[in-house]
């Protein structure tokens, strides 16, 4: 979704918001733009395409400003053109923006009405010329905003800047988010901490209805009336360094081949060897509570709702507690019947998503406990939540998530654990026996990941196929519905992921040599269901790609591809067949010259429903 980064400082802001804007790049986008001050005007200069078209445009141009702001724009309102870019100059003011303004058809009608001239055909550039009303009539850029805000309806965010306060910004979060970095010297305001990592780790994170305005390198804030707030930074434990590439070709690549170091953060916090069990810190329940659990509601989105119906079949089992899984933007309109005993988990790697966020809040208003899992501390699901549980996979750049997915599922694990031995639904032998599983995990994940010559070879035939069917039962059918959405993210193929056994309902008709067949078929209980069913796909023709446990000899002869995992417990599979899928669809993506990390028309972070 759209990127905002705004600066005042020495080092100059033409650099400090490009570098902004470039760290933001991951996010995905179609067009951008600044506005900085040039001696005592701001110069507005915007392109469409990626950041590279600016900067051409910006070569040679020395600005001699203390400020400005800049913008990476994901288009709602308007195709991705120069006109409809941000920033929108009216008058003395420039805006960015991020998110949907709900009433902007009366605006628009208004504005024309009385004869204001509308350059593009966004909704964002309608908020500039309400603010350039309100400045007309108020002391300078703060109160202008106090003003405009009751005029706005939607969930969005703004930064503006004034010509006239050249020492001035000034950002209100309404919904997507919106941050301050507290330099020494300097002050950076941007939607996402990887603009501002670099320069400073003291942020102060805007809640909804919070206003920041920035005089030089000091921030004040307020609530949405203009009611001064005090607000505490926080540190983050974030490098710049662990959003770079070190050496892989892609953001993807590497996060892939990271997932065991996540894994094992992500795990060695909550488990204890001696004797072996989980023992979640921190989570924020206790154990009454845990114990009074009678329904557990898990929402989420994409790759996250993947990992969260994992779980289902995990809690169920475990923990013997009725487990639901929604997708968040089906979950907050279908009127949900939540019991007051209800554990809402809200499953995030951005911490962010407009619709999972929204689910969250609906069943906080019910008065329901709320669980966070979360990559990103201190995002909006994380701090919007009861309790929190982090997935310490560190930044995730690729579009795509990988490591994430894999930590979300075993984070789900760990939760499911530690719910199983307080509520003694699992004696002591299942917990030492699941743990020891658990911590076998990174390096069985390793071990896949030296199987990637293999992965590779295999995904350089699949470019020949017209259509790919994921197949998976179980824990591992959420995997195949993983598998089929990397394929089409990343490759702009079409694949589809189903449960083994719904095949005879429908998609069997499918089957025919052109449609390739990818079926997760580890060594578990529902083994020998899976193996009939690529039998009875191999009988009309259609070729099997399958993954498995290592030495499978009857799976292997059967496929026309054996992609081999180590043999695992059942908690496992679907953690080891993660690795094989995601490794497929990214030597596929790269076979057919496709934009691995930025694919087309997708945003790492939807802060818009
Ligand atoms: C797929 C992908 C998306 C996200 C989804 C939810 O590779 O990344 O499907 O999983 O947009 O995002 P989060 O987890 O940030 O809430």
């Amino acid at each position: 979704m759209c990127g905002i980064v705004g600066y005042w400082g020495p080092v100059g802001p033409k650099k400090v918001i490009i570098d902004g804007l470039r760290r933001l790049e991951y996010r995905g986008y179609d067009s951008t733009g600044v506005a900085i001050f040039n001696q005592k005007t701001l110069q507005v200069l915007r392109s469409p395409g990626k950041l590279a078209a600016l900067e051409e445009r910006l070569k040679g141009i020395e600005f001699s400003g203390p400020s400005g702001i800049g913008h990476t724009r994901w288009a709602t309102h308007g195709v991705p053109n120069e006109r409809n870019a941000h920033p929108h100059k009216v008058g003395p003011i420039a805006i960015v923006h991020n998110g949907i303004i709900e009433n902007y058809a009366e605006i628009r009608e208004m504005l024309i009405r009385r004869g204001d001239k509308i350059n593009s055909d966004t909704d964002s550039e309608l908020i500039a010329h309400l603010l350039n009303d309100e400045l007309k009539s108020s002391k300078g850029l703060l109160e202008a905003t106090v003003k405009l805000i009751p005029k706005l309806k939607g969930a969005y965010s703004i930064l503006v800047i004034n010509e006239n306060e050249p020492d001035t910004l000034v950002a209100f979060k309404s919904g997507t988010p919106m941050v301050v970095g507290l330099g020494e010297k300097e002050v950076i305001i941007a939607s996402d901490v990887q603009a501002i990592i670099e320069h400073t780790k003291r942020v102060i994170y805007l809640d909804d209805g919070e206003i920041v305005c920035t005089q030089k390198n000091s921030a004040k804030f307020y609530d949405i009336h203009g009611k001064p707030l005090d607000k505490k930074p926080v540190t983050l434990n974030w490098s710049t360094q662990m959003a770079e590439k070190q050496g892989f070709d892609h953001f993807m690549q590497k996060e892939i081949f990271e997932q065991p170091r996540a894994l094992r953060q992500t795990l060695e916090p909550h488990v204890t060897l001696n004797p072996y069990s989980v023992n979640v810190k921190d989570l924020g329940l206790s154990e009454s509570e845990i114990k009074d659990i009678s329904r557990i509601q898990l929402i989420a989105c994409g790759t996250s709702w993947h990992a969260a119906l994992v779980s289902k079949y995990v809690f169920e089992r475990l923990t013997k507690i009725p487990t639901d899984v929604d997708i968040a933007s089906e979950f907050r309109y279908r009127d949900p019947i939540l019991d007051k005993k209800t554990l809402v988990i809200a499953v995030s790697q951005s911490g962010e998503t407009a619709d999972t966020l929204a689910g969250l809040r609906l069943c906080k208003q019910q008065g329901l406990k709320t669980l966070a899992i979360c990559n990103v501390p201190h995002s909006s699901i994380d701090r919007e939540s009861h309790g929190h549980f982090y997935t310490q996979a560190g930044p995730e750049i690729g579009v795509a998530s990988t490591k994430a997915f894999t930590a979300q599922i075993l984070s789900l694990h760990l939760l499911a654990l530690h719910f199983g031995r307080i509520r003694g639904s699992l004696n002591a032998d299942q917990i030492s026996s699941y743990t020891q599983d658990l911590i076998k995990v990174p390096s069985q994940v390793e071990v896949c990941l030296n199987h990637d010559k293999w992965f590779k070879e295999a995904a350089e035939d699949l470019a020949k196929y017209k259509g790919f069917l994921y197949l998976g039962r179980g824990i591992c059918f959420p995997v195949a519905l993983e598998g089929a959405l990397k394929l089409k993210e990343i490759t702009y193929l079409h694949a589809e992921g189903y449960p083994s056994g719904e095949l005879k309902h429908g998609p069997i008709a499918l089957v025919e040599p052109t449609m390739a067949i990818i079926a997760m078929c580890p060594q578990d209980d529902l083994y020998e269901k899976n193996v009939s069913n690529i039998e009875e796909v191999r009988a009309r023709g259609g070729p099997i790609i399958s993954i498995g446990t290592e030495n499978d000899h009857t799976l292997e002869k059967l496929s026309l591809h054996f992609l081999s995992i180590p043999k695992a417990g059942w908690l496992t599979n679907p953690l080891l067949s993660a690795i094989p899928i995601q490794l497929l669809s990214y030597h596929l993506a790269v076979a057919l010259g496709r934009d691995v990390d930025q694919p087309r028309n997708l945003a790492k972070s939807v802060t818009v429903e």
